[in-house]
C-alpha cells in the first residue's frame, strides 16, 4: 500500500522513481503495511477476492502485484494469476515468499511488466485486478485503458484503492492521522519513512468515489459501481467489460491464451 524512501517520489509519479521507491521498501513492505492499517488489509484483500467473483481454472491479473500477497490469495481460490509489476525488488520479495509459501490451489506466474504497456495479447484474462496501484500510475486513464483491453469480453475489473471517509467528523480525524500520525509510525517500523510521506499525499490527492467511478466509466467500463470498506478508508471499484451483441457476459476466455512475453528470473512459475 505503501511507498517510497529516500528516493521518494512525488505526485508527478515519475514511473522510475515510482520503481525505485518500491524496490527500496519492498524487503519490510507486507510488515509495515500490516502495522500501519492496524491488520484491516487482509479484510480488504478478502474483499478485493470476492467482488472479483472468482471460479476456478479463471485466468486472472493482479497489476501492481508487489509482494503478490493479494495474488496467492486469489491463486488460493483455485485461479492462475499473472502477479505483474514494475518494481523487480518488490516481485523478489513475493518470488521468496511464495517459495516458502506457495499457495494450496491454483497458480501465480510473476510478470515483470509496465501497467501502461502490458506485456499480454488482447483478451488474456477472465479478471483484472489492482490493489493499491492505481494511485501509483503516471497515468491513470490510460492503465485503466489498457486493463480493459487485456481482458476478455464479460470479464470484469476490481480497483482496490485508497478513498476518502464518508463520515465527515471522521475524514477529519483520518486526514489528520494520514500527514502526522502516519510518517511518524512508519519512522518506527519503516527503514524508509519519507515513503510514508508520498503515501499521505498521494491519498490525499487521490479522487474520490464518485469522480474515480466516472473514470472507469469513461475508459470503457460498464455496469461500475463501488463499494467503502472500513467507512470509505477503502474503496473497492468495479466494472465490466462489455460483450459485444450476442456473446454471453460470462464466458470463460479461452485457456492459455496470450501469454506473458517477459518473466522474473527466468523460469517464470514462482509457485504453483
Ligand atoms: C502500494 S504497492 C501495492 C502492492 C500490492 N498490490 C499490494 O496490495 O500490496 C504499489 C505497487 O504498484 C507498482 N506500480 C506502480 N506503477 C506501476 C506501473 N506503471 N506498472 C506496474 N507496476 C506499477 C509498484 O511497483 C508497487 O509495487
Amino acid at each position: 500500500m505503501v511507498a517510497p524512501a529516500g528516493t521518494r517520489a512525488g505526485l508527478d509519479k515519475r514511473p522510475d522513481q515510482v520503481a525505485a521507491m518500491f524496490d527500496q521498501v519492498a524487503r519490510r513492505y507486507d510488515v509495515t503495511n500490516a502495522v500501519l492499517s492496524a491488520g484491516r488489509d487482509r479484510g480488504w484483500r478478502r474483499a478485493t477476492a470476492e467482488a472479483l467473483r472468482l471460479a476456478p481454472g479463471q485466468r486472472v491479473l493482479d497489476l501492481a502485484a508487489g509482494t503478490a500477497t493479494s495474488s496467492r490469495a486469489f491463486a488460493e481460490r483455485g485461479v492462475d494469476v499473472a502477479a505483474c509489476d514494475f518494481s523487480i525488488g518488490m516481485l523478489r520479495a513475493g518470488q521468496s515468499r511464495l517459495a516458502s509459501r506457495p499457495p494450496r490451489a491454483g497458480t501465480v506466474r510473476l510478470v515483470a511488466g509496465d501497467g501502461l504497456r502490458l506485456p499480454f495479447a488482447d483478451a488474456s484474462f477472465d479478471r483484472v485486478t489492482i490493489s493499491f496501484g492505481l494511485r501509483n500510475v503516471a497515468d491513470v486513464d490510460a492503465c485503466l485503458a489498457e486493463l480493459l483491453r487485456v481482458t476478455r469480453p464479460g470479464g470484469r475489473l476490481v480497483v482496490c484503492e485508497f478513498s476518502q471517509p464518508t463520515w465527515r467528523p471522521f475524514r477529519r480525524v483520518y486526514l489528520g492521522y494520514l500527514m502526522r500520525a502516519l510518517p511518524a509510525v512508519a519512522r518506527a517500523v519503516s527503514s524508509s519513512p519519507d515513503s510514508y510521506v508520498y503515501l499521505a499525499e498521494s491519498i490525499r490527492a487521490w479522487p474520490a468515489q464518485a469522480e474515480l467511478a466516472e473514470r472507469l466509466r469513461a475508459a470503457g467500463w460498464a455496469g461500475v459501481g463501488w463499494r467503502d470498506l472500513t467507512g470509505g478508508i477503502v474503496a473497492l471499484h468495479h466494472g465490466d467489460k462489455p460483450a459485444p451483441a450476442g456473446q454471453p457476459a460470462n464466458g470463460q476466455a479461452v485457456a492459455g491464451q496470450g501469454a506473458e512475453r517477459q518473466a522474473v528470473d527466468g523460469p517464470a512459475a514462482a509457485a504453483s
